[in-house]
């Protein structure tokens, strides 16, 4: 089996320029499909309450949701680090977020992912000091969803992109170990990208970020609501099934054809 992989590892995948391959799972037998094809993180998103639970957003999800999943995941995976979300308001204080946090590590997530740039800068900065990875999510934050009026993209207008490059260096500078940037248009998230040392991982993106992720669901297309334009059916016309879906997703992941124009926001 190859070295498990850590947030070093993905750092070092940043500065090689190798590509880095991240998809969602919330149960072990996905987890363990993902792992051995080679996905270098399973991402235990809390979009688990759309595509697991049928809610219409990521909002109702429970921090006893999170912890159930991750620990099923956690035991499908050997190689591939594990990423847990920390769900809606679980780290709107410092004590919510040790706490929480502390349940997610528990259950066996590697790194902690939680939605913000500067509200969540002090969040950030106690967990990492003691010990907690944290991937950051900056964009569309789907837990914002009420207070955003909808699922839109993020960062068009002059004044907004300029303040996303503004949050991308703040939770950089308070320790944060990787950014999700979700539906930013391409060339701001390859700016973001390129403006710091941490590696970004794109969905809905562009090509130019370090890494991209897919809810596993829809890259299968058996997403309960509709599939994002970004994403890709990766499962028609296979051959293989589901493993050889997931193995051309990292593949093209891997060389860079995933996402091609069809899939980006300009
Ligand atoms: O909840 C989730 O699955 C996510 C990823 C799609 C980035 O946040």
């Amino acid at each position: 089996m190859n070295k498990p992989v850590s947030v070093t590892t993905l750092r070092q995948m940043k500065q090689s320029g190798e590509k880095i391959a991240v998809l969602t799972a919330y149960d072990a037998s996905f987890a363990s499909v993902l792992d051995e094809a080679g996905v270098d993180a399973v991402m235990v998103g809390d979009s688990l309450g759309m595509v697991v639970q049928g809610q219409d957003s990521t909002v109702p999800v429970t921090m006893d949701d999170m912890v159930y999943h991750t620990r099923l995941v956690r035991r499908g995976c050997k190689r591939a680090l594990v990423i847990a979300d920390l769900s809606f308001m679980s780290y709107a204080t410092l004590d919510l977020a040790l706490m929480n946090a502390t349940r997610l590590m528990q259950a066996g997530a590697q790194v902690v992912k939680l939605e913000g740039g500067e509200a969540v800068v002090e969040v950030i900065q106690t967990l990492t000091a003691l010990g907690v990875p944290v991937c950051a999510h900056l964009g569309l934050l789907p837990q914002s969803v009420n207070k955003l009026g909808g699922y839109r993209y993020q960062g068009k207008q002059s004044d907004e992109a300029q303040g996303l490059l503004r949050e991308a260096k703040a939770i950089e500078d308070a320790g944060a170990d990787m950014v999700v940037l979700e539906c930013v248009p391409a060339e701001l998230a390859k700016q973001i990208s390129q403006s710091i040392a941490i590696p970004t991982i794109g969905i809905g993106a562009g090509a130019g970020t370090d890494g991209q992720v897919l809810v596993s669901y829809d890259m299968l297309g058996i997403s309960a609501g509709h599939r994002p334009r970004f994403s890709h059916n990766f499962l028609t016309g296979q051959s293989e099934g589901i493993t050889g879906a997931v193995a051309a997703y990292v593949k093209a992941v891997r060389n860079g054809s995933f996402p091609d124009a069809d899939h980006t926001l300009a």
